[in-house]
């Protein structure tokens, strides 16, 4: 066997075949195309394989990702498309190639791993744990919304520039250029709903859809809350049927207005499973964060293989990765043991804010 490691370019097309035999058996388009920025050959020092002579028998991917939020810019190692050979299962390759994976994160200075499951305690096994959040609201129900002088439609022929000027309004979100959000528009099962101005001015879009997965979901929006209420107004007329939109926490207007509208039913889910992948970097950051807040004496370490949490000198240990990611990015957990003035100055820096966009979901 050779590997873990990254495949050579010319065997990128046998890479490709492995994953839409066991990943897409009945789609008719290639699982390349739905992931343009990862499966790529820009991307594919980020591989790794398993193989046994002109065989691949194991595969994961990893995608660094620039994430800004007003407080910290993270880097993030989403991994995807994780398979093993059906008839080699359960020998462990899927674990080395994982491991592979998150070093390669390490070693370009990711501060966490993320990936999107639902095998969580195989995951588990290498401390990834369910973290962040992601609301997600149903539309049940037609509901009218202030439209005057938009024009909407539902096309992918839609300037990327023009999308990519709204998505950089954003204040959460992975650092991108006009060429992906150009790949991004063209993943086969996309739908585009964008509203219009009467000067011909992009005012707000959502996108439904990504290759296999997503169908019935707007994953990606912009826009102002006004212009996007109508936009999604439009959508649930023309659709018929209801629909959900995949929302940050941060987006606490848009949440707000959604949520009022009758017959609307709102979720809150976990964004993915986190793992961290450069501790020290990681707290680093966020007592630099807590610092710009006035808060100096934050305590986030690790020491002797035991995390630290607390302010001052009211501060708990625990052993266990996982609860420091919890911890971090949420749902902070119930801490009995510090006193309720730490747990008031904690939550005004944890969990922090975290949120991947649709296309960026590997
Ligand atoms: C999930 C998958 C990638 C595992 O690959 P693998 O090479 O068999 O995994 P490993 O042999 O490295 O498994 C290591 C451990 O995980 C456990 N494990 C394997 N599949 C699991 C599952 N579906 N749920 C929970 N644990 C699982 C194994 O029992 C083993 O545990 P052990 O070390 O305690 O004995 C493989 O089953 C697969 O390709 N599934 C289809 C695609 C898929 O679902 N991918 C995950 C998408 S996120």
């Amino acid at each position: 066997m050779d590997g873990p490691r990254a495949p050579k370019e010319n065997e990128l097309p046998k890479v490709l075949e492995f994953l839409n035999t066991n990943l897409r058996p009945n789609s008719n388009w290639s699982i390349a195309s739905e992931y343009p920025t990862a499966l790529s050959p820009s991307n594919i020092g980020n591989i790794r394989i398993i193989t046994e002579g002109n065989t691949v028998l194991s595969h994961a991917v990893l995608k660094p990702l620039i994430i800004k939020t007003p407080a910290i810019v993270f880097k993030v190692g989403a991994i995807g498309s994780v398979v093993t050979d059906t008839q080699r299962r359960g020998q462990g390759l899927s674990q080395q190639i994982l491991k592979e994976c998150l070093a390669e994160a390490e070693r370009q200075e990711c501060d966490v791993a993320l990936l999107w499951t639902n095998l969580y305690d195989f995951y588990r096994k290498l401390n990834f744990e369910l973290a962040a959040f992601e609301e997600s609201i149903v539309l049940d129900k037609e509901f009218n919304a202030n439209s005057s002088s938009l024009k909407f439609m539902q096309d992918t022929h839609v300037s990327a520039e023009a999308i990519h000027r709204l998505y950089n309004q954003h204040t959460v979100g992975s650092v991108r250029n006009v060429a992906d959000v150009r790949k991004f528009l063209s993943i086969p099962n996309t739908l585009l709903y964008t509203a219009w101005d009467a000067q011909g001015q992009l005012t707000a879009y959502a996108v439904e859809g990504k290759g296999a997965d997503l169908n019935g979901y707007i994953h990606e929006w912009g826009g102002s809350v006004s212009n996007l209420l109508a936009l999604f107004s439009w959508i649930r007329k023309e659709k018929k049927t209801p629909f959900t939109i995949i929302l940050g926490q941060h987006s606490l207007n848009l949440i707000t207005a959604l949520k009022a509208i009758p017959g609307a039913t709102h979720n809150e889910g976990y964004l993915g499973m986190i793992k961290m992948t450069r501790e020290k970097q990681l707290f680093g950051k966020i007592k630099r964060a807590a610092r710009s807040l006035g808060i100096a004496d934050l305590v986030l370490e690790k020491i002797d293989e035991q995390y630290r949490l607390g302010v001052g000198t009211d501060v708990i240990e625990f052993t266990d990765e996982k609860d420091m990611v919890r911890a971090i990015f949420g749902p902070l957990p119930e801490i009995p043991n510090l006193k309720p003035e730490t747990m008031k100055t904690l939550e005004k820096v944890l969990p922090v804010n975290l949120w991947i966009w649709g296309w960026d979901s590997i």
